[in-house]
């Protein structure tokens, strides 16, 4: 492929569901002139309690799906699929490069606690793979982590109950549950897509002074790095398009995705397709 097409391409954007639009969002910050294409698996949503073989299978196939469309580089917003099937995506866009989300969301909390004791917040693949947990313990020898498995979250900011009592109490069940007799985490990583939209119920639930960290910024300046040193970045200083695809339900995803997005979003917005 030549530098300057391959340089008009869009980057591709994938996640179980409608999660993955918070880091859409955050690229779209970070990356205004570039053309994004979001890909939400929503007929197979959640990943996060399948198996590691069936999570790869699909990721493989969304990937697939954006590659014929023709991506330049891959963004994996989906904290389940980038703990099981990085390697394994790595290995089908070669030799495009692919982001996840798991080692920018460990070097942010790394960068904001050195030293710290950090707890994470995933889905149940996420944390049975101990991805965050090797990704923190690479860059910071002197960090304890612990993982919790928080599904209910999933259903909650799916569900947009976001914040009052039912939001209040299953969070600090979980947190409750995750701190057992340990003492209060220096952080907390919102290693989940969905996790962002109950960032304010989860900060009023933990001890003053906790840094609660997202990957969503992190991951948007990793790619932009990614665009520089591969020589990817567009040519272009118009602003970029965004095309919306999702394997299921366009009217579920306008409603729930406008919240993760930050704006309002119509069914006609989104195109459906088959994997
Ligand atoms: N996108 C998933 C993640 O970030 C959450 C939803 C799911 O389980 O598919 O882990």
């Amino acid at each position: 492929m030549n530098s300057e097409l391959a340089r008009s391409l869009p980057i591709g954007v994938f996640d179980s569901g409608v999660g993955g639009l918070t880091v859409l969002k955050a690229l779209r910050e970070a990356l205004p002139a570039e053309d994004l294409v979001y890909l939400g698996d929503t007929a197979r949503l959640p990943y996060g309690t399948k198996s590691p073989k069936s999570i790869e299978r699909y990721a493989c196939q969304a990937t697939r799906l954006l590659q014929e469309q023709g991506i330049k580089l891959l963004v994996v917003a989906c904290n389940t699929a980038s703990a099981v099937a990085l390697d394994a995506l790595k290995a089908q866009m070669s030799p495009l490069p692919v982001i996840g989300v798991v080692e920018p969301g460990a070097s942010a909390a790394v960068q904001a606690k050195p030293g710290g004791s950090h707890l994470v917040l995933a889905t149940e693949a996420t944390v049975r793979l101990g991805a965050y947990r090797r990704a923190i313990e690479h860059l910071d020898a002197a960090a304890s982590v612990r993982e919790h498995a928080c599904e209910m979250l999933v259903s909650l900011a799916e569900e947009g109950w976001t914040d009052g009592e039912i939001a209040t109490a299953i969070i600090r069940r979980y947190l409750d549950d995750a701190s057992a007799s340990a003492s209060s985490p220096d952080s907390v990583i919102l290693g989940c897509t969905h996790f962002p939209l109950l960032r304010d119920a989860i900060e009023r639930c933990l001890e003053p002074g906790t840094t609660v960290v997202d990957s969503a910024t992190t991951t948007a300046a990793v790619a932009s790095r990614m665009l520089d040193e591969t020589g990817l970045r567009s040519d272009g200083d118009t602003a970029g398009a965004i095309e919306l695809l999702a394997t299921d339900g366009a009217t579920r995803f306008a409603r729930v995705g406008g919240a993760f997005l930050g704006g309002k979003l119509d069914a006609s917005d989104i195109r459906l397709v088959d994997l």
